[in-house]
């Protein structure tokens, strides 16, 4: 049992920012979004963090993901434009 914690806590521990989000809006949206990998290629957080302290964003919404998330790929060529390479539903 205390191997068992203690094997939860340091997983908790050793991922403060996670890998990957799954970003669920309404019923039928489960897109993943690949955060770290962002980071790194980003080389920052002001893209899509603004000039807040980064956490979670509060204007996310349909609007705003297809506005940021497709315009910056579609400005830098590089990352899915198309309904299903996003919404593996649709
Ligand atoms: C390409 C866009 C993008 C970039 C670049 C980005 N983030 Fe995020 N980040 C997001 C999205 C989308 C969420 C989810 C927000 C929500 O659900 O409200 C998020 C959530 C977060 C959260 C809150 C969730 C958690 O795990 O605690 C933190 C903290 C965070 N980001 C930190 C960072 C940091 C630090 C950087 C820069 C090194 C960064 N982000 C760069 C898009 C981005
Ligand atoms: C770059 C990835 C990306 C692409 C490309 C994209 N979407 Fe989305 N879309 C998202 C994300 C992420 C959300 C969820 C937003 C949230 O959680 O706030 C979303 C949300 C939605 C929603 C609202 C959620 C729901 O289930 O009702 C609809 C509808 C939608 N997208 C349709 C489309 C259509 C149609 C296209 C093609 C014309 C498209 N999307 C292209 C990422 C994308
Ligand atoms: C400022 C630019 C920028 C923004 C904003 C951005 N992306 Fe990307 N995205 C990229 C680039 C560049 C790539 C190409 C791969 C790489 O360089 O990491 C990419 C790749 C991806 C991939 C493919 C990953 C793979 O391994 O093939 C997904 C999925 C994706 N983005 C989803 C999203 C979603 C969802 C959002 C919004 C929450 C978003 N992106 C916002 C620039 C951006």
């Amino acid at each position: 049992m205390l191997k068992l914690l203690t094997i939860i806590i340091c997983i908790a521990m050793s991922s403060p920012i996670q890998a990957s989000y799954v970003i669920t809006l309404g019923k039928n949206s489960q897109v993943v979004f690949p955060h770290k990998q962002h980071q790194k290629s980003l080389g920052g957080c002001t893209d899509c963090h603004g000039s807040n302290t980064p956490g979670p964003i509060a204007q996310i919404g349909e609007k705003w993901v297809h506005d940021t998330c497709k315009g910056c790929h579609m400005e830098s060529k590089a990352g899915p434009i198309e309904c299903h390479e996003c919404h593996a539903q649709i």
